[in-house]
């Protein structure tokens, strides 16, 4: 049963935490989301009992490592449906996505080959797409986004050609919060013989993700958007794209064997993409997220953010001094500006009232020129806010005007 109040005694951070002496409205989960007590437990258990390197001592202690780290990629494999060899731990996402295009795309993908992404991505499912451009001439080319910013199977359609060999999006934007048409796109995309990566860092801690159903080729995500230790996450491959996939790192842990003649035999898949020690306390923190998820259950999660988002659309929509810039959004993110005022300004006042909100462009910089401003305010909801942050939120943009945010800074 989806209780709300307790599942809000499992966060120390909302226990009576406050900001600027108002409860505490924490509505930035798109940036970073609250660790519950039983993550915070699993790290602390690390330091305190069992810390030893991983798949390196053997003794006891290491052993006891070993097993939760590699008991973690069940954990993962069972969360996504996959294989767990298919599941390698990185640092997160942005370092997922790197992974991918350095060691599948820039190997596979050669001169005038294009890579199709959305005006709508993170910088970090940008930028190594134009570093690729630039090292190895592949185009990249967007798809173009229906009127209100969505990703649909139509102009994905139109987008698609036989010189398209890779497809990278997320699944739910990070600024407009829409969910992408993914498992369509996928069978779209593998018409054509192309590839597709899923950025999942917003979509994954919110929503069921079968990959297996999705047919996805690659997918990553970061643990610390999903209750876990940042430094952390997941990308997963096909298993037989990952045995054709170059480890970006290579060092002790990812090698079976090697000789003074330069000779390297990797490991096997996943093994060979976590060379070096690796954020174990990370994994074993992550392990422990992903069983509170699957414990909360993760329709039961989408369904209490739908709720949210209804009621704030529909509390902001009756302010006369609010622009909202997705009121028809599937999930907790809801973008929008208050009318006149910068949205630094507006969110340093909110903050003034307790409530925690992202301003800016969101590291979406191109969707700005989509968005027609520069800068807007994301409130993004998870399972553990309530109607009344909701109200929080509404009264302090209600009362946000030029005169209260004079002389509130960061
Ligand atoms: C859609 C999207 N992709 C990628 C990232 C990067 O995630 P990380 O910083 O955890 O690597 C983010 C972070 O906000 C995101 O929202």
């Amino acid at each position: 049963m989806f209780n709300v109040a307790e599942i809000r005694k499992d966060f120390p951070m909302l226990n009576g935490k406050t900001m600027s002496g108002h409860p505490l409205s924490y509505l930035d989960n798109g940036a970073t989301t609250l660790k519950p007590q039983c993550v915070i437990d699993a790290v602390n258990y690390f330091y305190e009992e069992i810390t030893a390197n991983a798949h390196r001592g053997d003794y006891e202690l290491s052993m006891k490592v070993d097993k939760l780290y590699e008991q973690t990629r069940d954990v993962v494999a069972k969360f996504i449906n996959c294989d767990r060899r298919e599941v390698a731990f990185t640092s997160g996402t942005t370092f997922g996505i790197n992974q991918v295009a350095y060691g599948y795309v820039r190997t596979h993908l050669k001169k005038g080959d294009v890579i199709l992404i959305t005006d709508a991505e993170h910088a970090s499912n940008v930028l190594p797409w134009f570093r690729l451009a630039e090292e190895i001439g592949v185009v990249i080319e967007y798809i173009p986004l229906s009127e209100n910013g969505r990703l649909t199977v139509e102009n994905f359609r139109s987008a698609m050609h036989e010189k398209v060999k890779f497809v990278a999006f997320a699944a739910v934007g990070n600024v407009l919060g829409y969910k992408a048409p993914v498992k369509e796109i996928c069978a779209i995309a593998h018409e054509y013989g192309a590839k597709v990566m899923i950025d999942g860092a917003q979509s994954v801690p919110h929503n069921v993700t079968d990959v297996k159903d999705l047919d996805c080729d690659f997918l990553t995500f970061s643990a610390h958007k999903m209750c876990g230790p940042s430094g952390m996450g997941v990308m997963y491959g096909k298993y037989e794209l990952l045995q054709e996939t170059e480890p970006l790192l290579l060092g002790g842990g990812a090698n079976a064997r090697f000789n003074s003649c330069g000779e390297v035999i990797l490991k096997e898949v996943p093994y060979k993409f976590e060379a070096g020690t690796q954020n174990i306390e990370g994994i074993i923190g992550m392990k422990a997220a992903i069983e509170y998820l699957m414990k909360v259950g993760m329709e039961n999660i989408a369904a209490h953010e739908k709720e949210l988002r209804t009621y704030l659309v529909n509390e902001l929509s009756k302010l006369d001094n609010v622009i909202l810039y997705n009121p028809d959004g599937d999930t907790g993110i809801v973008t929008f500006n208050v009318k006149d005022i910068f949205s630094q300004d507006a969110a340093g006042y909110l903050s003034s009232q307790g409530v925690a909100v992202r301003s800016g462009n969101h590291c979406a910089k191109i969707l700005v020129e989509f968005l027609g401003t520069d800068d807007t305010i994301r409130c993004s909801m998870y399972f553990y806010n309530t109607k009344e942050d909701v109200d929080a939120l509404v009264e302090a943009v209600r009362t946000c005007t030029i005169e209260n945010c004079i002389g509130i800074f960061f």
